[in-house]
């Protein structure tokens, strides 16, 4: 039975999607029941430590028995109670089709930019009822973290010898993709896309897709924490005329295969991330009281 509460600030979230269910490497420490204005988050927040002693929070965005729809995930809920502990930085996780050939299933992606197809269902914003507040969104990922994070993830061979039916490659912007952006398309789903709509994102540029990284992201944003999304590729979604299109079993089979390699990066980014916050290097810094220049409202 872990204590309900920590007293210290928690600096780094981990959230995890389908198939990162827990920090496995790290040491829990408490456990969290947080309620928030939004309501509970989708799961209790584990507080865990590194080796050296870092303590990291960690929240299912699925709920820990996965019984969450990606348009009912309580995302205000979810980052009120990070910032809440003090959460300055987001590492999230997710599960996405791959909309092209050269991302392979169990190959990682580091995306940059994101392209909305959910359906305004969701509710995005922490601003309402009279309060009008408009965030930059331009870079909706965290430039310092995923400069971070892309800088210390080598794009072939970090996890060599480890999975041995497939050596993940690490997409990145500037590393493997020749300074183009990796864009997810988020889609509300949950139904998966047809075969003409896969076919469309890819002319759109698309180079993943999933349900989940909105309006997680956005929210982040609106609270000043600096999130960045770590994608899981585990399906060639539909467009692809060679495969059957996606279903569950394969995204949760290579979920499932590809599990200790997504627990080792996890394990290793966060390492990462806690030496530049001991170093000062100014994670979110610059987000820190920007939404002040943000709000419309008199
Ligand atoms: N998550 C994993 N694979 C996906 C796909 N093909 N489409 C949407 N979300 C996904």
């Amino acid at each position: 039975q872990l204590p309900h509460t920590y007293d210290g600030k928690v600096l780094l979230a981990v959230i995890g999607g389908t198939g990162l269910y827990d920090l496995p490497n790290l040491k829990p420490v408490a456990r969290l029941t947080i309620s928030t204005p939004w309501g509970f988050p989708s799961s209790p927040i584990t507080i865990s430590v590194t080796e050296s002693g870092f303590p990291v929070a960690f929240l299912a965005r699925h709920g820990q028995h996965h019984d969450l729809l990606p348009s009912d995930v309580p995302s205000r809920a979810n980052i009120a109670a990070l910032k809440h502990i003090g959460v300055k930085a987001i590492i999230s996780f997710s599960a996405v089709g791959s909309l092209q050939p050269e991302i392979k299933p169990r190959d990682f992606v580091v995306p940059t930019q994101i392209i909305d197809r959910t359906k305004g269902i969701r509710p995005s914003t922490f601003f309402e009822k009279g309060f009008v507040a408009h965030a930059m969104f331009g870079e909706p990922f965290d430039l310092k973290l995923n400069k971070i994070i892309s800088d210390n993830i080598p794009s072939q061979g970090f996890l060599e010898g480890f999975d041995l039916q497939h050596t993940p490659t690490f997409h990145t912007k500037e590393k493997t993709n020749k300074g183009e952006d990796l864009t997810v398309i988020c889609m509300e789903g949950p139904q998966f896309s047809t075969r003409a709509e896969s076919r469309l994102y890819r002319t759109w540029g698309g180079s993943v897709i999933n349900m989940s990284v909105l309006p997680e992201a956005k929210l982040a944003r609106e609270a000043e924490i600096a999130y960045q999304m770590i994608c899981m590729s585990t399906d060639y979604d539909s467009w692809n005329e060679n495969e059957e299109p996606v279903t569950v079993e394969t995204v949760v089979g290579n979920l499932k295969a590809n599990s200790a390699n997504a627990h080792k990066l996890a394990a290793k980014l966060i390492d990462v991330v806690a030496v530049e916050f001991a170093n000062g290097t100014g994670i979110a810094d610059d987000l820190e009281g920007s939404m002040k220049y943000s709000v419309s409202t008199s």
